[in-house]
């Protein structure tokens, strides 16, 4: 993998989880309906995972020699994800949301550790298996929280 390869989509992953954390704290604050508690309670500890794993995502970049970005403007230029109305919204509607905001996390981790392995980049594609192991971790639990 080229560097220059290495370095934008590491970036595009780091914009992507820096939107997430913001999106998942604004539901965790506007979330409404019966399971508020339970859902505001799983939204506040899936947000401060992701605050972690905006930091080794950073962090890597730089362990290879990369630059993360590091400004709003930037993050949200580059995320794959996209924010949402910022307003009261139900836990049904958000975790459908929520799901496909980590189909995307799983989907650009995937891309980057094959990208990572053509070229033996041992620390970026080990760093991917972690992510890919926590986000896949929460597509199946949601999925299975939104079986009626
Ligand atoms: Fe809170």
């Amino acid at each position: 993998m080229q560097q220059n390869k290495v370095n934008t989509s590491m970036n595009e992953l780091l914009g992507s989880l820096v939107v997430f954390y913001h999106k998942l704290q604004s539901y965790h604050w506007y979330v409404t309906g019966h399971s508020f508690f339970t859902i505001h309670a799983q939204l506040e500890s899936y947000y401060d995972e992701v605050n972690e794993e905006i930091d080794e995502v950073a962090e890597t970049l730089l362990k290879i020699g990369g630059k993360p970005v590091s400004r709003m403007g930037e993050f949200l230029e580059l995320s794959k994800i996209k924010e949402d109305n910022g307003t009261y919204i139900s836990a049904d509607e958000l975790l459908g949301k929520v799901l496909e905001d980590y189909r995307v996390l799983l989907g650009l981790a995937s891309s980057i550790k094959t990208s990572a392995d053509e070229e033996n980049s041992y620390l970026v594609s080990t760093k991917m298996d972690d992510l890919i192991d926590s986000f896949s971790k929460a597509v199946w639990m949601i999925s299975q929280s939104m079986i009626k």
